[in-house]
């Protein structure tokens, strides 16, 4: 799959499919690779590119909310991880979090309980261009934590992370991270709990905000549209 992008329109194709559009039929030939150039039957150009994380967050289709950009930094920042590491992400959702991870090298065993949600996932994965490196598994991960082995990292984005959290000495090789993404001051703070009651380390919870600024004609000021905060993160070291 790559990304056709033409005067701020993008549109997600693979090789040999078509797409009818005002602009007239696009034929995507077999050879296509990025960096070309190609033309609808009307001569109207598009430009073709690989895709990178921000246009998986933009393209992929939905279903759980998808983590942000911002956020998935922030987790990416904080725990370190990279290629090699052994991560289980919860639940997969859209599976946004976990194709960035995937995308930097990290092997990623992620939990989806909808099994509707998990098939699209596993099509995102392949559009991502990583499912050598992801298993999407269908089920509650809660009920197989007892036979999971060890993990570098644990990613979480559900209800029930605090119940995952009291596991996670269990769950992760000594030094390894936890970090979960939570939308509410509440559950955010029942995690802070499980890790304190776990006996985690270096627990460390933050707000996501982030402020786009504009620059026009009449001066420079952070933007006034739209929310600057998305939720909060939590940080815990085994
Ligand atoms: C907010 S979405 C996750 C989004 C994901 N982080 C992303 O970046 O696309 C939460 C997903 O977790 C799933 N879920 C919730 N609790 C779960 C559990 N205990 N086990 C497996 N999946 C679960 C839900 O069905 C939902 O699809």
């Amino acid at each position: 799959m790559y990304l056709f992008v033409r005067d701020g329109r993008e549109y997600l194709l693979a090789p040999g499919e078509t797409l009818e559009s005002d602009l007239g039929i696009l034929e995507v030939p077999e050879d296509v690779a990025p960096g070309d150039t190609v033309e609808t039957h009307l001569g109207e150009a598009f430009e073709v590119r690989d895709l990178r994380g921000p246009d998986l967050f933009a393209h992929f289709e939905r279903t759980g909310a998808p983590m942000m950009p911002r956020d998935i930094g922030l987790v990416m920042g904080h725990t370190g991880a990279c290629g090699g590491d052994r991560v289980l992400d919860a639940g997969t959702g859209t599976g946004v979090l976990t194709a960035y991870l995937a995308r930097a090298g990290a092997d990623v065993v992620t939990y989806e309980r909808n099994p509707e949600f998990a098939e699209v996932a596993r099509s995102n994965v392949e559009i991502a261009g990583v499912p050598d490196r992801v298993e999407v598994r269908v089920g509650d991960v809660v009920d197989d934590l007892d036979d999971l082995g060890t993990f570098d990292l644990l990613t979480l984005d559900t209800e029930d992370a605090p119940r995952i959290v009291s596991r996670a000495r269990d769950l992760l090789v000594s030094g390894g991270y936890v970090a979960a993404y939570v939308p509410f001051v509440e559950g955010t703070r029942a995690v802070v709990e499980a890790a304190r009651e776990a006996g985690l380390d270096e627990i460390e919870t933050y707000e996501t905000l982030q402020r786009e600024m504009d620059f026009d004609a009449r001066g420079s000021r952070p933007s006034t549209a739209g929310v600057g905060h998305t939720g909060y993160l939590v940080f815990a070291r085994a």
